[in-house]
């Protein structure tokens, strides 16, 4: 079985779509098979690599709408990014309707759990770029992970952030037996900045062994990847948000 890797936050802007597509690639220069869902109703990962939701023949939208669960819907709703080669699911603005869909079904939050044991072996890595917001969609890619990597972005407002999804793990583990994994992978560092330095220090002694060892500092090159419709290894696989994804993947594939 593949290792499903949540990415979330319930904080907005602090990197979960962009360390989805830069940790999936990395993972794929290291001949890793990955897929990637986008779970975000405003599927900005889909958008970032060009799968435009209207022209998809299908989304994740899809795989949770289903009222009997069919294994053919994979083979739909997957598509397989020209340039990079990554398999990716793409997200749908009906995604946010999710909550009234689903609202009168039992076991709504294994929806997608149940559904990645098709794939079998088909993949090493399954990362989940999450909605910046608690729903049947944050809660299935939770219970659905091995591992939630929560990106927190070096300042204040961060902190605050992280409450907010200590929260959703402290529910979700009152009805999971085995409970959330979680690690905090520190993103936009600026060492020149006293601000992230301090933010940084109070991650470090707060979490301990729950934090990555690697650290995403800014840079410019992924704003560029997202508008050019490309992943950073595209336009540079040797500026340093490259080579940091590089080292988070390695260190994430370490047994
Ligand atoms: N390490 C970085 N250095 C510089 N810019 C970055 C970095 N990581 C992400 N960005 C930029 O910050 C913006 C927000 O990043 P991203 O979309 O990945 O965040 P998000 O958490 O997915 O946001 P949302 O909650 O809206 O889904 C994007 O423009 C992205 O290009
Ligand atoms: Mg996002």
């Amino acid at each position: 079985m593949a290792r499903v890797l949540a990415i979330g936050n319930q904080k907005g802007g602090v990197g979960k779509t962009t360390t989805a597509l830069s940790l999936g690639s990395a993972l794929q220069r290291l001949s890793q098979r990955v897929l990637i869902m986008d779970l975000d109703p405003h599927a900005n990962a889909s958008i970032h690599m060009a799968f435009f939701p209207e022209n998809s023949r299908g989304t994740a939208y899809d795989l949770f709408l289903e009222e009997k669960h069919d294994p053919g819907v994979w083979d739909r709703i997957i598509v397989r990014h020209e340039d990079t080669g990554l398999d990716f699911v793409p997200g749908h603005i009906r995604l946010s309707e999710l909550e009234v869909d689903t609202r009168d079904r039992p076991n709504k939050g294994l929806i997608l759990k149940e559904a990645l044991k098709d794939l079998d072996e088909r993949y090493d890595y399954v990362l989940l770029d999450c909605p910046p917001h608690v729903g049947v969609l944050l809660v299935n890619a939770l219970v659905a992970s091995d591992l939630l990597i929560i990106p927190v972005q070096t300042d204040f407002l961060a902190l605050h952030g992280l409450r907010l999804i200590f929260d959703t793990i402290r529910t979700i583990n009152r009805v999971m037996p085995k409970g959330v994994r979680f690690k905090v992978l520190p993103t936009m560092y600026d060492r020149r900045a006293g601000a992230c330095r301090r933010v940084l220090n109070i991650i470090r002694r707060k979490l301990k062994g729950h934090m990555f060892n690697t650290i995403i500092n800014t840079d410019t090159k992924f704003r560029e990847a997202s508008a050019k419709g490309k992943v950073i290894y595209d336009i540079d696989p040797n500026t340093r948000g490259a080579v940091e994804y590089s080292l988070l993947a390695k260190e994430l594939m370490q047994p």
